[in-house]
C-alpha cells in the first residue's frame, strides 16, 4: 500500500531492530516512514519553509447547514453519528468503510432521523466521497496512519476536514497538512477530545487566571491498557493497532496526554516545541501474549514472530521559551488508566491522576477536599458549564466530552468562528509520533521538532474560547 517493503524497512532504520524479516508493518501504509531524513537535513528544510498564510485564529465564512461525511465506521465513526445527528443544522450526508456490513450497521444508527447518507464501501472510495460537492466537512475516523493523505485530498476538495488523532504519522505528512490547510485556506483540526475533559479545561482556566503562575512544566500521558482489545481478532479492522506496535518505536499516541498541556502552555502562541529525547523499555508483554495465542490458534503465528514497542514509552520536550514536557505511552501494562496531567507553576500546581484530582496553591501540600470544590466552582469555565447542559440531553462518550467537542466545532462552523485547535497544533502534537521513534532509534539522542508556524508562535493569540464568548448559539435536537 504505497511503499515499497525494502522502502519501508530502510527508511525507518528498522533493520537494527530486528524487523527487516516481519510481515506486519506491510499493512501500514506510510506507517513508519520518517521521510528518510536525518535531524541535520530537516533543519535545513526548515529553514527554507515560509508560511503561505496563518491559519491561528483563521475564521471562515459562516455555514447556514454543516453537512458532513465520515470516512471510516468502525467504531469511532460511529461516536460522531451519535453525537452529530443531535446538534442543530447537520446535515450528515455521506458515510464510507471498506467493510460494507460497517457501514450499513453505521447508516442504521439513523434510523428514523432526518439523515440519509449515501453509503460508499470502495478502497478508494473515500476519494469520490471528497470529491462530492454537497459536503461541507469531513471526518476522518480511518486508522491514524491514513488520516494525513485522506485530510489533505479533503481540503484540496475545497472542504474542511476534522481528523481523528493522531493527525498524522510522518514529519513530511505533518507539512503536508500545513501546507495543504494554507493553501486551500480550509480547517484541519485534530479532534483531540481529551482537551474537553472538565478538569482539564479547569486547570486551563486557572492557568490563564495565572493561579499557578508561570507554568514551566507538565507531565502527561496516556497509560491505559490495550491489550485485550489490540489482540481482539475482530474488533480493530485487520489487527492494524498490534500491527503499528510492531512496526513503530517511541510514542504511539501522544496526543491525548499532549492537547491539554499544550493548549495550557500555550504552544504555537507565545511558546513552541523545540526539540524532544525519547526513551522506550523492553516490551515485556506483547510478544508474549502473541506467542501464547499462536501456540493455539494459528491465526496468531505471524505476530509470535514480531517484536514489539516496548511497554513504556517516555518523551521529554523542551520548550523554546525553556520549559519541559514530559509525555509517556503505555498501552500494555495492567496499571491503572493515568493521563497524569501534572502541571506545574511557579505558584500553584494541579494533578489529575491517580485520582482524586488536586490543587496546590504553593506551600508545598495539595488544597483540602472542600478548597477543590472551592476553587473548581470559581475557575469553572462556561464551556464547561454548557457541558452538563448538553450532555444531560443526549447519551454521549466519554463523559459527554465528545458532544461537546463535536459541538463546538459545529458551533464554530456555523458562526465563522475560529476552531478551538489548528493545523499548527495537529502538526505539533502528532509530530511527536515520528520523531520520538527517529530518538529512539537513534539511542535516544535529541531530534529538533519543526515550528510549523515559521516564527507566527512569537505572535498568535490564544485560541480556545473557553468562555464561550461568542458563538454559543447552536442547539442539540435530540
Ligand atoms: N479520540 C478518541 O478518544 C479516540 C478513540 C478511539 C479511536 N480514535 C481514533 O480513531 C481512529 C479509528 O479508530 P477505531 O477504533 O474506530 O478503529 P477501527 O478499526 O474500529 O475503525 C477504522 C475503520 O476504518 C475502515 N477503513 C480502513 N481503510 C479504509 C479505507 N481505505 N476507506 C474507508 N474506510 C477504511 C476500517 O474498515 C474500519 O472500520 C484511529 O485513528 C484512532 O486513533 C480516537
Amino acid at each position: 500500500m504505497g511503499i515499497n517493503r525494502r522502502d519501508f524497512v530502510v527508511k525507518t532504520g528498522l533493520v537494527g531492530l530486528g524487523l527487516a524479516g516481519s510481515n506486519l508493518g506491510q499493512g501500514s501504509s506510510s506507517a513508519g516512514t520518517l521521510d528518510g531524513a536525518t535531524a541535520g537535513e530537516d533543519r535545513q528544510a526548515d529553514k527554507a519553509r515560509v508560511q503561505r498564510f496563518n491559519m491561528s485564529g483563521f475564521a471562515a465564512p459562516p455555514l447556514a447547514k454543516v453537512r458532513v461525511a465520515i470516512l471510516g465506521t468502525g467504531q469511532r465513526g460511529p461516536a460522531y453519528i451519535h453525537n452529530l445527528r443531535n446538534i442543530e443544522g447537520v446535515e450528515i450526508k455521506a458515510l464510507c468503510d471498506i467493510r460494507p456490513q460497517k457501514v450499513h450497521q453505521a447508516k442504521a444508527r439513523l434510523a428514523g432521523s432526518p439523515h440519509d447518507p449515501d453509503v460508499y464501501t470502495g478502497e478508494d472510495d473515500w476519494k469520490k466521497v471528497c470529491e462530492r460537492d454537497d459536503v461541507d466537512l469531513v471526518v476522518v475516523t480511518t486508522p491514524w496512519y491514513l488520516h494525513a493523505k485522506m485530510s489533505v485530498y479533503a481540503m484540496n476538495h475545497g472542504k474542511h476536514v476534522a481528523s481523528e488523532v493522531p493527525a498524522a504519522g510522518t514529519l513530511d505528512e505533518c507539512w503536508q497538512l500545513v501546507e495543504t490547510a494554507e493553501r486551500t485556506r480550509r480547517h484541519l483540526m485534530m479532534m483531540e477530545n481529551y482537551c474537553y475533559l472538565p478538569f482539564q479545561l479547569l486547570t486551563l482556566n486557572m492557568a490563564r487566571q495565572g493561579v499557578f503562575g508561570d507554568v514551566f512544566h507538565a507531565d502527561c500521558a496516556y497509560n491505559t491498557s490495550k491489550m485485550a482489545n489490540n489482540f481482539s481478532k475482530n474488533l480493530y479492522w485487520n489487527m492494524w493497532w498490534l500491527r503499528q506496535y510492531a512496526a513503530r518505536r517511541g510514542n504511539l499516541y501522544p496526543t491525548h496526554g499532549l492537547g491539554p498541556v499544550s493548549t495550557i502552555m500555550n504552544i504555537n502562541r507565545g511558546d513552541k516545541f523545540e526539540y524532544l529525547v525519547s526513551v522506550d523499555s523492553d516490551d515485556f508483554m506483547m510478544r508474549a501474549r502473541a506467542r501464547e495465542l499462536a501456540a493455539k490458534d494459528d491465526f496468531f503465528k505471524p505476530f509470535a514472530e514480531e517484536t514489539y514497542r516496548g511497554c513504556m514509552s517516555v518523551t521529554t520536550i523542551r520548550t523554546t521559551m525553556g520549559r519541559t514536557i514530559t509525555v509517556q505511552h503505555d498501552a500494555s501494562s495492567p496499571s491503572p488508566h493515568n493521563l497524569i496531567h501534572g502541571v506545574y507553576g511557579t505558584k500553584g500546581a494541579a494533578l489529575y491522576d491517580p485520582q482524586p484530582p488536586r490543587i496546590s496553591l504553593g506551600n508545598h501540600d495539595w488544597v483540602s477536599r472542600e478548597e477543590f470544590k472551592r476553587l473548581e466552582e470559581k475557575f469553572k469555565p462556561e464551556i464547561t458549564k454548557r457541558l452538563s447542559e448538553l450532555a444531560s440531553r443526549t447519551k454521549a462518550g466519554h463523559g459527554g466530552t465528545d458532544l461537546l467537542e463535536n459541538w463546538r466545532l459545529i458551533d464554530c462552523l456555523r458562526n465563522g468562528l475560529p476552531l478551538d485547535q489548528d493545523v499548527y497544533d495537529a502538526a505539533a502534537w502528532s509530530s511527536i509520533v515520528p520523531l520520538s521513534q527517529q530518538s529512539v532509534l537513534n539511542r535516544s539522542n535529541s531530534v529538533d521538532i519543526p515550528d510549523f508556524t515559521v516564527g507566527a508562535w512569537k505572535t498568535n493569540k490564544p485560541n480556545m474560547d473557553i468562555m464561550l464568548e461568542s458563538g454559543g448559539n447552536t442547539e442539540i435536537v435530540a
